[in-house]
């Protein structure tokens, strides 16, 4: 079974085809990051755009790398939740009409479905009961899930999300948008022991990250003498390359803590679980990689937005008995929970 995933929740403008779930035929994906990295993150009217003008493009692309044409392709998969709103609408308005047009069945998926189902294309397959922890720029979740499909949040964030924090940290030190990718290379010539940083106190296996943000500006500002007053934008141009090194490796040490904590929290009340996977953009990171050497990862190629793990994730859900959704009336849902 071959089906086109197409993924347009945030940045991204990306088309995928996948045989059964486990072969990627083809892979396209447009980043946006260039025009985002002069503004410092994403202005969602301007990515709506972006994905207007190289959807097409990029469907097309998707297709003749896999060498298919219409006939070969058994389904279409789109992301339908949660997003950027305008972004979503460019995915679905796209999905909904090459699935009138070519009389395909339609899926929609909820975006971390699919980042989680990246990890059923790393060659191997976890195996159930599982734990995913989510880490997303949007979301930081621990799901538990007993089978194919079936998803039980277990421990969310009660504020930022960690990749957000990384974005907003990487924004303290003047590191380039995404923050992610620029804390990781600038922590490479850190000293990670160099600023303590506290670890929240949250219950159970929720997460808070808001709060080390502001512990980064905080002992940014300690650093270099300036009052909590001092305007938090211009503190970047009185550190030195090796104040930032060290902030970087600091902050990526204990984010990554944090993370690994509340994974061995889970899987103590969790005890019946078989494997862990890792899912969503800032399971690129190297230090949690080597810091969770037991955990699937997908590769680091599909940890951000792509649309091969969409594709998955419609696969399983097939699999597993969902029906197709109707193309003339399916919405989408910036906000909505993967267990509704
Ligand atoms: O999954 P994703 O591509 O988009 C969302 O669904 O949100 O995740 C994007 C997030 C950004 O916050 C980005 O800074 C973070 O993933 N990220 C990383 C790395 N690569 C991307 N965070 C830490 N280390 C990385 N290497
Ligand atoms: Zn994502």
């Amino acid at each position: 079974m071959k089906i086109l995933g197409i993924e347009t929740s945030c940045d991204e403008t990306a088309a995928a085809v996948v045989e059964d779930g486990a072969r990627i035929l083809s892979n396209v994906v447009v980043s946006q990051i260039d025009i985002f990295a002069e503004y410092g993150g994403v202005i969602p009217e301007v990515a709506a755009r972006s994905h207007l003008e190289v959807i097409m493009p990029v469907v097309k692309k998707a297709l003749a790398d896999a060498k298919c044409d219409w006939d070969d392709i058994d389904a279409i998969a789109v992301t339908h939740a949660p997003g950027l709103l305008g972004s979503l609408l460019i995915g679905t308005l796209t999905a909904r009409t090459l699935a009138i047009l070519h009389d395909k069945p339609l899926y929609a998926v909820h975006h971390l479905k699919s980042h989680v189902y990246a990890n059923w294309l790393t060659g191997e397959s976890p195996i159930f009961p599982l734990l995913a922890l989510v880490v997303s720029g949007g979301h930081t979740q621990i799901l538990y899930m007993r089978a194919h499909n079936q998803f039980e949040i277990v421990g969310t964030t009660h504020d930022d999300a960690v990749g957000e924090c990384f974005d907003k940290v990487a924004k303290i030190l003047g590191l380039p948008y995404p923050g992610g990718p620029a804390i990781a290379r600038a922590a490479l010539s850190g000293d990670a022991n160099k600023y303590k940083l506290p670890h929240p106190k949250v219950e159970g296996l929720d997460f808070s990250f808001s709060g080390l943000k502001t512990a980064v500006l905080r002992a940014v500002q300690k650093e270099l003498g300036l009052p909590i007053s001092y305007p938090s934008h211009d503190l970047k141009n009185h550190l030195s390359r090796q104040q930032v090194a060290d902030f970087a490796a600091s902050f990526q040490k204990t984010a990554v803590g944090i993370l690994c904590e509340k994974l061995a929290l889970a899987l103590e009340q969790y005890p019946d679980v078989q494997s862990v996977v890792i899912a969503g953009g800032v399971s690129a990171n190297k230090a949690l990689r080597e810091a969770l050497l037991e955990a699937y990862f997908p590769a680091p190629s599909l940890s951000g937005d792509n649309g091969a793990m969409v594709a998955v994730a419609a696969y399983y859900e097939i699999i597993s008995g969902v029906k197709p959704t109707d193309p003339y009336s399916l919405n989408i849902y910036p906000r909505i929970s993967i267990e509704k």
